[in-house]
């Protein structure tokens, strides 16, 4: 390769990872959304004392994210369809013979099952609901749909995202997060901007 291609090829990566992952972005969001009524936990509270999971842990808000992931992932799909450029991944689900709604399932709820192990972590370490914890707070869903997708669909995920692919997206998420959070918080939906 000549190195005047590295930062496009860069770029491609970064956007077609950024393309595929994007139903697990916008689970977190949608059960922010979402969320409210009965936690997820119901109220218990492990040998600490402290909550399993919190207030802020919802199953409408579980729920929620789940399905706007996969509702955003079909309007990907259709959206795909029309435009055809090289550069967005089609998800290729079909040459692996694993259906395309399935894996916007896992990628949506990996994404919620990440954000329940870093509450469920948070209250271990004795931190109450909403209290920050970096990095954890931006990746945990990410990290979280990558699981389940290595799970649930392992060799479409082997052949969908590579490392390159992994390390950009772990770079630029936590930037990312923040900007999405922001715009949460001043539209009223999240109690903190992180
Ligand atoms: N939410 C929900 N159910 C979920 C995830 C999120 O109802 N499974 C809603 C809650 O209203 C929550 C808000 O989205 O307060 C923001 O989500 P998040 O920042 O993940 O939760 P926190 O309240 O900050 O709680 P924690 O400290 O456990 O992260
Ligand atoms: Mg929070």
């Amino acid at each position: 390769m000549d190195p005047g291609q590295l930062p496009i090829v860069l770029l491609e990566g970064l956007i077609s990872g950024l393309w595929l992952m994007f139903p697990a972005f916008v689970a977190g969001p949608g059960a922010v959304f979402c969320g409210g009524g009965p936690p997820i936990d119901g109220g218990r509270v492990g040998r600490d004392g402290q909550r399993l999971l919190g207030d802020g842990k919802t199953w409408r808000g579980l729920l929620g994210g789940v399905a706007v992931a996969m509702a955003v992932g079909v309007a990907q799909q259709q959206a795909q369809a029309r435009i055809g450029h090289p550069w967005l991944s089609d998800f290729g689900t079909a040459a692996y013979g694993v259906g395309f709604l399935y894996i916007l399932f896992l990628l949506g709820l990996g994404s919620m099952l990440g954000d329940l192990a870093k509450s469920y972590a948070k209250r271990r370490l004795g931190k109450g609901r909403g209290t920050p914890l970096p990095l954890a707070d931006q990746l945990d869903f990410l990290l979280g749909a990558w699981l389940l997708l290595l799970l649930g669909a392992t060799s479409f995920a082997f052949s969908s995202i590579d490392g390159a692919q992994v390390l950009l997206l772990l770079l630029v998420t936590p930037a990312m997060h923040r900007v999405t959070n922001q715009v949460g918080f001043r539209m009223g939906r999240k109690k903190e901007p992180w």
